[in-house]
């Protein structure tokens, strides 16, 4: 038992964190093979302040939602202790082969998913010890913690959206993230959560020579750059329920990441913000939308309180 069992456990942060391999490949880390000469600086600033922000605060575990842990059948969870492998991009090999070490709180990913349970979603914990675990989470873990010195939960993204309908995809990611949310509370822990996820997806066909040629790096289309600005500024408003209210429009009008429910259930765990969420940067990253967006409860308070974020 951890000295925390006796405490509520709560959610400290949440964040909405893209995860293009091209930010990673920037960065050069040791972990990554290819060598860059940088690029895509304004979100990897981005993800900076996100770090700045979350380095002051006290947390046990990241909880992380990936669009590309795919499960043909309900909502899986990692549950082995320890992966050590390399993961490289199916698209990207080029610019993403990534030797991890990870841990995963194995706990927690058991109450989620029995919580998830309780709210009537087919569940499974996946106990492979062999399995790879996906670029998206590795991405998403390495930009907004790249210590890798906590354990994360990591939950896939099911084909309900795409098996159903995006109403569908969305009442079982509002599910899925009261489960988490409920898990975290009766775990005593505190979490920081990652929706591992892009905006508007419409993405280049043809890459140039050099990947991290900014002179090629563009919005791809106005109308879904609109679409990522209606969502940002409903987000700085601190208006979520809107947000989910136009969902299912936005995920078809822009072919958004979102279809994978990251977001929803990003914003289900935080009990749909009604205060502001800060958006740390946005940029395209192969013409695809992204942003680098913080939520902390605590802010909230602080607004009810009369005093400042
Ligand atoms: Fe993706």
């Amino acid at each position: 038992m951890s000295d925390r069992d006796h405490k509520k456990g709560e959610i400290v942060a949440g964040a909405l964190a893209p995860h293009p391999p091209h930010l990673v490949y920037a960065q050069n880390p040791p972990q990554n093979e290819p060598r860059s000469e940088g690029g895509w600086e304004v979100l990897r600033w981005g993800y900076e302040r996100l770090r700045r922000n979350w380095s002051k605060l006290d947390y046990d575990v990241i909880v992380v939602h990936s669009p590309h842990w795919k499960t043909r059948c309900g909502t899986h969870f990692l549950g082995v202790e320890h992966f050590a492998s390399k993961s490289v991009d199916p698209i990207f090999p080029h610019l993403f082969r990534y030797t991890y070490d990870l841990k995963v709180d194995v706990e927690l990913s058991e109450l989620i998913c029995a919580e998830a349970e309780a709210e009537g979603l087919e569940t499974q914990m996946m106990r492979n010890p062999d399995f790879r675990v996906d670029y998206g989470t590795i991405t998403a873990c390495h930009l907004s913690h790249p210590e890798w010195n906590k354990p994360i939960v990591c939950i896939s993204s099911n084909q309900a959206y795409f098996d159903f309908s995006n109403e569908v995809g969305e009442a079982r990611m509002l599910a899925l993230g009261r489960a988490t949310a409920r898990a975290i509370e009766n775990s005593g822990k505190r979490a920081v959560l990652l929706a591992s996820c892009s905006l508007s997806h419409r993405h280049f066909t043809k890459e140039p020579e050099t990947p991290e040629d900014m002179k090629h790096e563009h919005v791809y289309h106005n109308g879904q750059y609109l679409w990522d600005m209606k969502i940002l500024n409903l987000i700085k408003e601190g208006k979520c329920q809107e947000v989910l209210d136009i969902m299912p429009d936005f995920i078809e009008q822009a072919m958004a990441e979102t279809k994978d429910g990251s977001l929803t259930w990003l914003m289900g765990a935080l009990g749909v913000p009604d205060y502001p969420g800060e958006v740390h940067g946005y940029g395209s990253v192969i013409g695809t939308g992204n942003a680098v967006v913080e939520w902390n409860p605590a802010w909230k308070s602080a607004l009810n309180n009369g005093g400042v974020q």
